[in-house]
């Protein structure tokens, strides 16, 4: 697949300000800092599109961008959204904000109709941590689709990258009895760039 264009529409503060749910819509999510934009920019190839940065509670509300893509460079061309969502479990945000964030994702999560693929980050760095396995056992309870994409790869040597990955994994089965696609990525060297753009075009866009 070939992203032909990517461009921010507009940021919602709820579900109900989210432009029409017109066409196939795919979002990201993870931690505070995980480096869900900076995948958004290394998927579209364009590192000034979704805002980073190091502090982390950058992205605080819901994020359209249009995207335009093909198969090949003068195949039909398929239009859609990808969404960039606030991090979850920022500690040094207020109690009452994280409370009303955590409302606002499960709104847009439980009620976006168009949504067909949620990918859900994770940092490679570190072993499993509760607060993401509490989230994608919430996904299981919302039935979701959601894939696991493990981030910042570059930070770490590939052994400990596999056994991180494999103890999420490994933490997962304890209540799920089946596993989502995973993928390991780094926005820094581009690694999983071509197996995310293979989900999305198997999972409908072109
Ligand atoms: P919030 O919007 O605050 O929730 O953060 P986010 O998940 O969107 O993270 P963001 O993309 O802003 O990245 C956070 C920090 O991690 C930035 O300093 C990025 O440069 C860095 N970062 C993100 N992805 C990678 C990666 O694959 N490798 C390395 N080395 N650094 C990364
Ligand atoms: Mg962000």
């Amino acid at each position: 697949m070939i992203i032909r264009k990517a461009v921010y529409l507009i940021s919602s503060p709820s579900v109900d300000k989210c432009p029409k749910a017109d066409r196939a819509e795919y979002a990201f999510i993870g931690r505070s800092n995980v480096g869900k934009s900076s995948l958004i920019n290394m998927l579209c190839n364009n590192s000034k599109l979704a805002k980073t940065s190091a502090a982390p509670g950058k992205t605080q509300s819901i994020n359209h961008f249009t995207v335009a893509s093909s198969r090949s460079e003068k195949g039909a061309v398929s239009n859609w959204y990808l969404v960039d969502l606030p991090g979850y479990g920022y500690a040094k945000v207020a109690q009452q904000k994280r409370r009303s964030w955590g409302q606002m994702i499960e709104n847009y999560l439980r009620k976006r109709d168009n949504l067909i693929n949620l990918f859900v980050l994770i940092d490679s760095r570190h072993e499993p941590q509760e607060i993401d396995l509490e989230f994608v056992n919430s996904l299981g309870e919302w039935q979701i689709p959601f894939t696991l994409v493990f981030t910042k790869a570059d930070k770490s040597k590939p052994g400990r990258v596999q056994a991180n990955v494999k103890a999420f994994l490994d933490s997962m089965l304890q209540t799920w009895q089946f596993l989502p696609q995973s993928v390991i990525t780094s926005a820094t060297t581009k690694q999983g760039r071509e197996e995310l753009l293979q989900i999305l075009d198997e999972s409908n866009v072109r």
